[in-house]
């Protein structure tokens, strides 16, 4: 029997897991957990590149491996882990740092944004950030990157680093390839349809924690459009607050744009926002339900993560060794 290709993601415990990265990458691991061998992890190095309160950062980290096995993700078929857990994340990224030019990096848009956003604490990390993501991903010879179309340029860069080792020392990464969604790729923000759903601007972004009350008070308040046709119609350009609606409903249900427009024909937004509302009310219950159960079951928790860190140890010191062999550094 062939080997199963490898698909391997990360999230930031920056902040609570939110409507965006259940559509842009979490539904599409638990959708192919059968098909592939399958690696995911909390990214908590990657989330000390910003400023965090100590306490918080560790009880979201934890949080969110409850809310990866209660949206689908079983750890049986999965291995789940915390990068931080996993040193060779840490060694193969400071040898790639060495491989990863500064133009690239200075390339980077999330770079740009993040620097934006805290012009008071531009760090190293926050420019390297892109380096570390590819020794994550490249230490498991992964095949695919399951993310939303905001970090596909991190994984062209990986592409490029990787190529670039390979053409040096000789076949020694495999290069991986963007698994973007074809729905749910960019949710915006209800309250701002032109940017995307982020923790940033909470009134916008259903974070998948929320309540029955929250949800529905967050898609009263989604903006609709201001063009003068008052119907339910898939236009990204003139109805941009409609057809990101109209894209979260057809990711969640699995709905063409046809069949959604047909379901809301002849009526209003009035009876579209209620609609849109359910749908992610039903949708988020259970994993909502699931993660409230798991969260307090933390010796559980914590034999998930130890057990995800040993088995992707083996992987990941199987290639760190490879590399430093080539580089001539040497392996303990
Ligand atoms: P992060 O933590 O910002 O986001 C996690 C995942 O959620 C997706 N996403 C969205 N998708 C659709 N619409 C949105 N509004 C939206 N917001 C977020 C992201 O595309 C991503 O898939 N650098 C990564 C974390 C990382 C990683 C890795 C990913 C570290 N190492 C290795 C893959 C492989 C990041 O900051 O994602």
């Amino acid at each position: 029997m062939e080997a199963k290709k490898i698909m391997l993601s990360g999230i930031q415990p920056s902040g609570d897991l939110h409507l965006g990265n259940y559509l842009g990458a979490i539904k599409g691991w638990v959708d192919r957990t059968e098909e592939y061998d399958n690696y995911y992890f909390m990214a908590d190095l990657h989330t000390l590149t910003v400023r965090q309160d100590p306490e918080a950062f560790r009880k979201r980290a934890l949080e969110q491996l409850a809310l990866y096995i209660a949206c689908g993700l079983d750890p049986e078929k999965n291995t789940l882990f915390y990068q931080s857990h996993v040193p060779a994340h840490a060694q193969l990224g400071w040898v790639l740092d060495c491989y990863t030019m500064f133009g690239e990096l200075s390339r980077m848009t999330q770079f740009k944004d993040k620097s934006k956003k805290n012009a008071d604490n531009i760090n190293a990390g926050l420019f390297t950030y892109p380096a570390l993501m590819a020794a994550d991903i490249l230490l498991y010879q992964a095949d695919y990157v399951p993310v939303g179309e905001d970090q596909r340029q991190h994984v062209e860069l990986t592409r490029d680093v990787a190529n670039r080792f390979n053409g040096i020392f000789g076949e020694t990464f495999k290069v991986p390839e963007a698994f973007v969604p074809k729905e749910g790729a960019r949710i915006y923000g209800l309250s701002t349809p032109d940017s995307k759903m982020s923790k940033s601007i909470p009134e916008g972004c259903i974070f998948l924690m929320d309540d029955e009350t929250t949800i529905n008070k967050k898609v009263k308040k989604a903006v609709t459009d201001a063009d003068t046709e008052k119907w339910v119609r898939y236009d990204p350009i003139n109805k941009p607050g409609v057809s990101n609606m109209m894209n979260i409903i057809a990711a969640l249900t699995g709905k063409s744009f046809e069949q959604i427009e047909n379901d809301f024909e002849g009526m209003g937004y009035g009876k579209f926002k209620p609609a849109v509302a359910e749908v992610i009310i039903e949708s988020l219950r259970p994993i909502r339900e699931e993660a409230t159960k798991l969260i307090v079951e933390e010796d559980y928790l914590r034999s998930v993560y130890r057990a995800g860190a040993e088995k992707a140890s083996i992987l990941a010191e199987k290639t760190l060794k490879d590399v430093y062999d080539k580089v001539g550094l040497t392996y303990k």
